[in-house]
């Protein structure tokens, strides 16, 4: 066993920042009780590997490497204005991944922690661009990632896909020749390479037309790779319907600008197009945009049919877990016990797990729904 995995193994969660709980802007708790939150089966569909980085492994590996944190503190670091500052230090954490052991732990890590919250199934974001700029290999980025899966797979019973995201703040031309490289390592049959199923976009939006990426969304989908990516979180309407009109993206990163456009928003509610929505962290990693859980849109979208699943985004980084993101949400916006079941099923349906697969997992939350104590009070004896 590496000596990584032998300290993973002996600290499970225990190297997590202390987690914060939004009470200042919500001030409300729910009726049900944590572990019910906690046990509650859940899929991810917006959580970035690199952002699930245990603050503990951000300090030994930045350590290791020689590179000094950009703060007094973690919890210095870890609070943030807005997103371009949040990307700052997303792109600080990225920077520690230096080998393929240090991926390997990143994904070791992120599923069992994970699974302490709930988590049956991921579809991970990875952003390798700053990587194969500095030298790293896609190749033994992806087989790292695929071998601490795999580990953490057997030990949980979690499943993890991967998606590749472009980093737009490398252009449109660099994303090109790594999708390249991404189906070439698909065809070879490379270590790893069948576990990304899909394309996607982070990073900075505001002044980047979505549609310069076509070339490298059209090269993704030729090669049978599925299509979503992050607009609307600080972007108009406009960038969300041109992802999908244009780069042919099934589902929405966010999409929380989607109100600017009630034209579009029946038009995706018509067409049950999944938007990954991801309040708590948009509160803290937009507080400009999002200053409190209480004025997020989520309710909204839900309430005007669109298919808004429920997701952490980047938990280690701002003090967030999957139990907390279902509890804080359902205390803020008045949710019950079907309510968090249907957001749970709503996951797995915007999935792109396949109809055997979601099925499956759908019976499961089922059957924790009918059989589960909620751990709300009895009503009294009369
Ligand atoms: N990369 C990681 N988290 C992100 C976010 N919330 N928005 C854009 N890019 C990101
Ligand atoms: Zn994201």
């Amino acid at each position: 066993m590496s000596s990584w995995r032998a300290m993973t193994a002996a600290r499970n969660v225990a190297g997590m920042l202390e987690p914060r709980t939004n009470e200042d802007s919500v001030g409300e708790r729910s009726s049900l009780s944590s572990s019910w939150f906690a046990a509650l089966p859940k899929v991810e569909l917006h959580c970035h590997i690199e952002g699930t980085m245990r603050p503990s492994t951000v300090a030994e590996l930045s350590s290791t490497h020689g590179l000094p944190l950009p703060a007094a503190s973690l919890d210095e670091l870890f609070t943030y204005d807005d997103l371009t500052g949040f990307l700052t230090v997303f792109w600080f954490v990225q920077s520690v991944l230096r080998t393929p052991e240090d991926w390997e732990r990143l994904a070791y890590e992120s599923i069992v922690d994970g699974a302490v919250h709930g988590l049956r199934y991921r579809e991970a974001f990875f952003t390798p661009a700053r990587h194969l700029q500095d030298g790293q290999r896609l190749a033994d980025i992806v087989a790292a990632l695929d071998r601490g899966l795999d580990t953490a797979e057997r030990e949980t019973g979690v499943r993890c896909r991967l998606i590749f995201d472009i980093d737009r703040a490398f252009g449109p031309d660099l994303a090109v020749d790594h999708v390249r490289q991404l189906v070439d390592l698909r065809r070879s049959g490379a270590p790893g390479a069948e576990r990304v199923i899909g394309l996607g976009m982070d990073s900075t939006e505001r002044g980047i037309d979505p549609e310069s990426f076509l070339p490298a969304y059209r090269l993704a989908h030729a090669a049978g790779l599925r299509r979503t990516a992050h607009q609307g979180e600080n972007s108009p309407a406009a960038a969300i319907a041109a992802a999908v009109d244009v780069l042919g993206c099934e589902r929405i990163d966010h999409g929380i600008s989607i109100f600017g456009d009630p034209e579009l928003v029946r038009r995706f509610a018509d067409r049950r197009l999944p938007f990954t929505v991801c309040p708590n962290a948009n509160v803290r990693i937009n507080p400009d945009v999002v200053p409190g859980l209480g004025e997020h849109v989520y309710p909204a979208m839900r309430e005007a049919g669109l298919l808004a699943t429920l997701n952490t985004d980047d938990p280690a980084l701002v003090g967030l877990d999957l139990t907390q993101e279902y509890e804080l949400t359902a205390a803020a916006f008045g949710y019950d016990a079907n309510d968090m079941v249907e957001i749970s099923l709503d996951g797995i349906a915007a999935s792109w797990l396949d109809d055997t697969e979601a099925a499956v997992l759908s019976q499961e939350v089922r059957a924790f729904a009918r059989n589960a104590s909620t751990g709300a009070p009895a009503p009294p004896e009369r």
